[in-house]
C-alpha cells in the first residue's frame, strides 16, 4: 500500500491505519470496557488489515480500559519478525484507565503510562506515541519535555497531538521550536464530510510547518457508509444503538439531504458511499493518511476502493460544498 511522510518524522505510514479503538470496548469509555470487538474477531481484522497491506496500527493506553494494547501485543506474539520489525503502532496517553484514575499530560503520569503501554504491547518501542488530549491543567513545556524523554530512552519514534484545536498546537510548536523540544510531527482529530472544523483552524498550520494530519472518524462513526437513513430506526447493533452521544446532532434533513447526494455520485461512479468519503478526505492534500474503525474484515472493503477512485479538485470540491 502507499506511504507517506508523517511530518519530519522519518516515519513513513500507509495511507489507511488500522483503528483499534473498539477492541475490547467502545474507545476509552468506562462503560463499555470489556465490550467491543472481541479476540477472535479483532484477530481477524489485524490479519486482513495486514495482509491487504495495512502496516499502521492506531491504539490508545486506555482503549478498552488497556484491553485493546494488550489485544494487538497478543497478535504480534503469534506473528515473525517481519511483522514486528515492520509494523508501525501509534499510541497515546490521557484518559483514565479506569473510573476514578487520574489522567492527564504530567511529566510522571506520562513515563508511566508509556512504559505500561509498551508492556501490553510486548514491544520496547513504538515509532507513534500521541498525547490524546489537551491537557489545561499541565504546561505544555512538561508533557513535550516528557515526549523527548520517551524519545531520548529509545521508548519513542515522534510524537503527535489528538483533539488539539490550532491555538493549542500553534502554542506547542512554538514551545518545541524555542525550547528545542520535540514537536508534534503530525495532528490526529475527527475529520470527514461531516466534521470539516478543522479546515479553517488546524490546515494552515499543517500546511506552513509540513506536520501530518491523520484524522479519526473519516466516516463519521458510520454515518458516511448510509447505513443511517431518513426517518427509520439505526440497524441493530450499530453504533448509534450503542453509543449515540456524539454523532446525535447529524439527525437532521440537512445531513440527509447531503448523504442523499453522496449516494447519488458513489452510485454514479458504481462506488460505494463510504468509499466515496474517504476518497474525498485522501484527496485533500494536508492528509497523511486516515484512522478507520472497521467493526468487520468486510468493513475495510471501502477503504481499498478509496485508493482506487479519482477525484478531480472539482469533484473534490464540490462534495466539500454539499457538506458545507
Ligand atoms: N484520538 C481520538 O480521540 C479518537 C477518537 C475516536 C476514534 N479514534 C481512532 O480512530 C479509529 C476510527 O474511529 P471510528 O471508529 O470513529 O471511525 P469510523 O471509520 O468513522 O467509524 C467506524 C464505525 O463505522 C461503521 N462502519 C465502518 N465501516 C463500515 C462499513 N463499511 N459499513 C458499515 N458500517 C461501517 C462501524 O460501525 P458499527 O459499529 O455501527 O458497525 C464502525 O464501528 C478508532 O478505532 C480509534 O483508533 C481516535
Amino acid at each position: 500500500m502507499e506511504e507517506q511522510a508523517l511530518g519530519r518524522s522519518g516515519v513513513s505510514i500507509t495511507r489507511v491505519i488500522l483503528g483499534c479503538g473498539n477492541f475490547g470496548g467502545i474507545g476509552s469509555s468506562p462503560a463499555f470496557f470489556g465490550q467491543g470487538t472481541s479476540k477472535d474477531d479483532a484477530f481477524r481484522l489485524m490479519d486482513t488489515a495486514w495482509d491487504r497491506g495495512i502496516t499502521a496500527f492506531d491504539t490508545a493506553d486506555a482503549y478498552g480500559g488497556g484491553r485493546s494494547e494488550s489485544l494487538i501485543g497478543e497478535w504480534l506474539q503469534t506473528k515473525g519478525a517481519d511483522v514486528r520489525d515492520r509494523i508501525v503502532i501509534a499510541t497515546k496517553t490521557f484518559n483514565p484507565m479506569a473510573d476514578g484514575e487520574d489522567h492527564g499530560l504530567g511529566r510522571a503520569r506520562i513515563h508511566r503510562q508509556l512504559d505500561t503501554s509498551l508492556e501490553r504491547l510486548g514491544v520496547d518501542r513504538v515509532a507513534l506515541y500521541l498525547a490524546h488530549d489537551f491537557d489545561p491543567e499541565t504546561p505544555q513545556e512538561e508533557t513535550l519535555q516528557a515526549f523527548d524523554d520517551g524519545i531520548r530512552a529509545g521508548k519513542v519514534g515522534a510524537v503527535g497531538a489528538s483533539n488539539f484545536n490550532a491555538d493549542q498546537l500553534a502554542e506547542a510548536l512554538e514551545i518545541s521550536m524555542l525550547e528545542g523540544l520535540p514537536r508534534y510531527e503530525w495532528v490526529q482529530n475527527g475529520f470527514s464530510l461531516l466534521e470539516q472544523r478543522d479546515t479553517e483552524t488546524v490546515f494552515p498550520l499543517v500546511r506552513e510547518h509540513g506536520i501530518g494530519y491523520t484524522p479519526f472518524s473519516p466516516l463519521a462513526g458510520g454515518w458516511l457508509t448510509g447505513k443511517y437513513r431518513r426517518n427509520e430506526p439505526p440497524p441493530a447493533g450499530s453504533r448509534m444503538t450503542l453509543r449515540p452521544e456524539p454523532y446525535v446532532g447529524y439527525t437532521s434533513d440537512r445531513v440527509f439531504d447531503a448523504l442523499e447526494e453522496l449516494e447519488r455520485q458513489a452510485d454514479g461512479r458504481s462506488v460505494s458511499m463510504a468509499g466515496l468519503a474517504l476518497a474525498w478526505a485522501l484527496s485533500l492534500p494536508e492528509l497523511t493518511a486516515v484512522v478507520v474503525g472497521p467493526g468487520r474484515p468486510d468493513h475495510l472493503a471501502p477503504a481499498f476502493e478509496a485508493l482506487d477512485i479519482d477525484l478531480s479538485p472539482t469533484e473534490r470540491d464540490n462534495l466539500t460544498e454539499v457538506f458545507s
